[in-house]
């Protein structure tokens, strides 16, 4: 029976790519680029044979997609900002049987779900960013998530459920990641590279303190009551179905555990980043904390 080892909601900003690169910007997201390491050794710590990665800019409009190739390897640009992400050679091995067992559960579970391993369908950079620190030797399988940019904070939680279960069902140690932003509302151009460091509003910053606050003292009910509200006023990157995944995955109202925060939250492009390890039920760590 399969298992989830580790789940944790992870920043992949550009600039900690940026961040490594020779130049003005290097080193300016080291408690980052420290704090994606680390995950990627617990994971390893904990057994984990696969990243199940819900990646927000791999941004759907119609139904639930995984990436189930048996391979990923390419180079990216990314076409966003491809001044930032270019040239990002990667080479990972895929999960094509979890993305099965994935799909059989979002259908089960009345959803629209789908696997594809088109040649041409690549990584995107919410994936590659943290896999650069978390899989430096390409050890451990990678399954990407999409995430549908018009559905409901409701349809996510459904969606993390059969995750859930289809981790039950297989023979994997899964590492989930929730790779997506806290706020995210990215500035308006004419002032967007003034705000590299910064959040959008003082609204913003505050609000996403108070759920840190949430996430790290165990209130997930009072999380998840204010998600759907949060995910609007705070502009949610990819309908934050990343994070209402996660909850789903972990119990969702009634998950009794906390968060363990790796980084200090921290600005980006106007966006709130940060990353949180959080306890999985009925796992070793759960008793540690
Ligand atoms: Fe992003």
């Amino acid at each position: 029976m399969g298992e989830l080892v580790l789940a944790a909601k992870i920043t992949h900003v550009p600039s900690i790519w940026l961040s490594l690169q020779p130049g003005k910007h290097f080193g300016i997201r080291r408690p980052a680029e420290l704090a994606l390491s680390e995950v990627g050794r617990r994971a390893r710590e904990r057994g984990a044979d696969t990243f199940l990665i819900a990646d927000t800019h791999w941004m759907n409009s119609i139904g639930f997609h995984l990436n189930g190739k048996e391979r990923h390897s390419g180079s990216y640009a990314s076409h966003e900002l491809p001044h930032f992400i270019h040239d990002l050679e990667y080479d990972y091995p895929g999960n094509p049987e979890l993305a099965e067992l994935a799909r059989q559960e979002i259908v089960a579970g009345g959803q629209k779900g789908l696997v594809h391993t088109y040649r041409d369908l690549g990584l995107e950079y919410a994936t590659l960013v943290p896999m650069y620190f978390m899989n430096p030797d390409s050890n451990i399988r990678v399954l990407p998530i999409g995430c549908n940019v018009y559905s409901s904070i409701e349809e996510n939680r459904r969606i993390g459920e059969a995750l859930m279960r289809a981790i039950r069902h297989s023979d994997n140690k899964v590492a989930f990641l929730a790779s997506g932003s806290l706020s995210h509302a990215f500035p308006d151009n004419e002032v967007a590279e003034s705000l590299l460091n910064d959040v959008s509003s003082e609204i913003n910053r505050k609000v996403d303190m108070a759920v840190l606050d949430m996430w790290t003292t165990g209130r997930a009910a009072e999380f998840i009551d204010m998600l759907p509200d949060y995910n609007r006023r705070c502009s949610g990157e990819g309908a934050m179905a990343d994070t209402a995944m996660l909850f789903g995955m972990l119990g969702w109202r009634d998950y009794k555990g906390s968060g363990e925060q790796l980084c200090p939250y921290f600005g980006s492009t106007g966006t709130g980043q940060v990353v949180v390890d959080f306890a999985v039920p009925g796992h070793d760590t759960m008793a540690s904390r």
